[in-house]
Protein backbone atom coordinates (compact mmCIF):
# COMPACT_ATOMS: atom_id res chain seq x y z
CA UNK A 1 0.00 0.00 0.00
CA UNK A 2 1.39 3.42 -0.92
CA UNK A 3 1.99 5.23 2.60
CA UNK A 4 -0.12 7.93 2.03
CA UNK A 5 -3.15 5.37 1.49
CA UNK A 6 -1.85 3.60 4.92
CA UNK A 7 -2.12 7.27 6.71
CA UNK A 8 -5.02 7.49 5.53
CA UNK A 9 -5.96 3.92 6.35
CA UNK A 10 -4.94 4.49 10.10
CA UNK A 11 -6.63 8.01 10.28
CA UNK A 12 -9.84 6.54 9.37
CA UNK A 13 -9.70 2.85 11.24
CA UNK A 14 -8.44 4.63 14.52
CA UNK A 15 -11.63 5.50 15.65
CA UNK A 16 -12.78 2.25 15.22
CA UNK A 17 -10.36 0.63 16.61
CA UNK A 18 -10.23 2.40 20.22
CA UNK A 19 -14.02 2.00 19.76
CA UNK A 20 -15.03 -0.18 23.33
CA UNK A 21 -17.84 -1.59 21.57
CA UNK A 22 -16.36 -2.55 18.86
CA UNK A 23 -13.73 -3.92 20.60
CA UNK A 24 -16.29 -6.29 22.65
CA UNK A 25 -15.60 -8.62 19.12
CA UNK A 26 -12.45 -9.80 20.87
CA UNK A 27 -14.24 -11.45 23.09
CA UNK A 28 -15.67 -13.96 20.38
CA UNK A 29 -14.11 -16.36 18.26
CA UNK A 30 -14.16 -15.92 14.52
CA UNK A 31 -11.74 -18.79 12.47
CA UNK A 32 -9.50 -21.18 13.85
CA UNK A 33 -8.31 -19.03 16.75
CA UNK A 34 -8.92 -15.82 15.52
CA UNK A 35 -10.87 -13.86 17.49
CA UNK A 36 -14.17 -11.51 15.17
CA UNK A 37 -12.17 -8.61 16.01
CA UNK A 38 -8.80 -9.41 14.34
CA UNK A 39 -11.11 -11.40 11.63
CA UNK A 40 -13.23 -7.61 10.72
CA UNK A 41 -9.88 -5.76 11.34
CA UNK A 42 -8.25 -8.06 8.62
CA UNK A 43 -11.59 -7.69 5.88
CA UNK A 44 -10.88 -3.68 6.54
CA UNK A 45 -7.29 -3.98 5.04
CA UNK A 46 -7.84 -6.24 2.60
CA UNK A 47 -11.16 -4.31 1.61
CA UNK A 48 -9.27 -1.15 1.58
CA UNK A 49 -6.41 -2.74 -0.59
CA UNK A 50 -8.60 -3.60 -3.23
CA UNK A 51 -10.19 -0.37 -3.60
CA UNK A 52 -7.02 1.05 -3.65
CA UNK A 53 -5.49 -1.33 -5.95
CA UNK A 54 -8.16 -1.33 -8.59
CA UNK A 55 -9.49 2.32 -7.87
CA UNK A 56 -12.69 1.54 -7.33
CA UNK A 57 -12.97 5.01 -5.68
CA UNK A 58 -14.99 4.20 -2.73
CA UNK A 59 -16.33 6.16 -0.05
CA UNK A 60 -13.30 5.20 2.38
CA UNK A 61 -14.71 5.82 5.59
CA UNK A 62 -18.13 3.90 4.80
CA UNK A 63 -16.19 1.30 3.20
CA UNK A 64 -13.93 0.92 6.44
CA UNK A 65 -17.02 1.07 9.16
CA UNK A 66 -19.08 -1.32 7.32
CA UNK A 67 -15.83 -3.82 7.44
CA UNK A 68 -15.88 -3.18 10.96
CA UNK A 69 -19.30 -3.87 11.86
CA UNK A 70 -19.98 -6.53 9.17
CA UNK A 71 -19.68 -9.23 11.83
CA UNK A 72 -20.79 -7.53 14.50
CA UNK A 73 -23.06 -10.18 15.96
CA UNK A 74 -21.41 -10.52 19.26
CA UNK A 75 -22.53 -13.88 20.12
CA UNK A 76 -20.12 -17.19 20.01
CA UNK A 77 -21.75 -19.12 17.04
CA UNK A 78 -19.87 -22.40 18.53
CA UNK A 79 -22.31 -22.08 21.15
CA UNK A 80 -25.54 -20.55 19.78
CA UNK A 81 -28.35 -22.93 19.44
CA UNK A 82 -30.20 -20.66 17.30
CA UNK A 83 -30.75 -20.24 13.63
CA UNK A 84 -28.12 -21.49 11.59
CA UNK A 85 -25.08 -18.72 12.32
CA UNK A 86 -24.12 -18.56 8.18
CA UNK A 87 -26.97 -17.00 6.64
CA UNK A 88 -28.55 -15.63 10.22
CA UNK A 89 -25.86 -13.75 11.49
CA UNK A 90 -25.52 -10.58 9.06
CA UNK A 91 -29.29 -10.06 10.54
CA UNK A 92 -28.18 -10.07 14.15
CA UNK A 93 -25.15 -7.79 13.14
CA UNK A 94 -27.32 -5.08 11.10
CA UNK A 95 -29.39 -5.43 14.08
CA UNK A 96 -26.60 -4.62 17.01
CA UNK A 97 -25.08 -2.03 14.97
CA UNK A 98 -28.23 -0.19 14.57
CA UNK A 99 -28.82 0.00 18.08
CA UNK A 100 -24.95 1.00 19.04
CA UNK A 101 -24.24 3.68 15.87
CA UNK A 102 -27.05 5.83 15.04
CA UNK A 103 -25.74 7.37 12.73
CA UNK A 104 -25.07 4.39 10.14
CA UNK A 105 -25.82 5.20 6.21
CA UNK A 106 -27.19 3.19 3.41
CA UNK A 107 -24.22 1.99 2.33
CA UNK A 108 -22.68 0.62 5.94
CA UNK A 109 -26.23 -1.12 6.47
CA UNK A 110 -25.77 -2.59 2.84
CA UNK A 111 -22.39 -3.59 3.28
CA UNK A 112 -23.53 -5.32 6.65
CA UNK A 113 -26.58 -7.03 5.57
CA UNK A 114 -24.90 -8.38 2.08
CA UNK A 115 -21.87 -9.67 3.44
CA UNK A 116 -23.05 -12.87 2.87
CA UNK A 117 -24.17 -12.77 -0.63
CA UNK A 118 -24.67 -15.34 -2.36
CA UNK A 119 -25.59 -17.43 0.50
CA UNK A 120 -28.39 -15.01 1.12
CA UNK A 121 -29.59 -14.68 -1.87
CA UNK A 122 -32.18 -12.03 -1.33
CA UNK A 123 -29.79 -9.62 0.18
CA UNK A 124 -27.68 -7.95 -2.46
CA UNK A 125 -24.82 -5.81 -2.24
CA UNK A 126 -26.06 -2.35 -4.30
CA UNK A 127 -22.72 -0.35 -3.73
CA UNK A 128 -19.42 -0.84 -4.57
CA UNK A 129 -18.81 -0.59 -1.30
CA UNK A 130 -20.54 -3.70 -0.26
CA UNK A 131 -19.46 -5.68 -3.44
CA UNK A 132 -15.76 -4.87 -2.17
CA UNK A 133 -16.53 -5.90 1.48
CA UNK A 134 -18.33 -9.14 0.43
CA UNK A 135 -15.51 -10.50 -1.29
CA UNK A 136 -13.13 -9.67 1.02
CA UNK A 137 -14.73 -11.53 3.62
CA UNK A 138 -14.59 -14.81 1.56
CA UNK A 139 -10.99 -13.85 0.73
CA UNK A 140 -10.29 -13.18 4.90
CA UNK A 141 -12.39 -16.33 5.84
CA UNK A 142 -10.86 -18.92 3.34
CA UNK A 143 -6.94 -17.96 4.89
CA UNK A 144 -8.51 -18.08 8.37
CA UNK A 145 -10.11 -21.33 7.63
CA UNK A 146 -7.34 -23.25 6.48
CA UNK A 147 -4.59 -21.41 7.55
CA UNK A 148 -4.75 -19.74 11.05
CA UNK A 149 -6.19 -22.80 12.84
CA UNK A 150 -2.58 -22.76 14.57
FE1 LIG B 1 -19.89 -12.73 8.44
FE1 LIG C 1 -16.72 -11.81 8.15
Amino acid sequence: MKPKDEVLFHTITKKLRDDEKIKRMNEYMQHGRVSTFEHVERVARTAFRIDKFFHFKSKEKELLRGAYLHDYFLYDWHHHDGPLHGPYHPKAALKNALKDFKDLTEREKNIIESHMWPLNITRIPRCREAVIVCVADKIVSIKETLFMRR
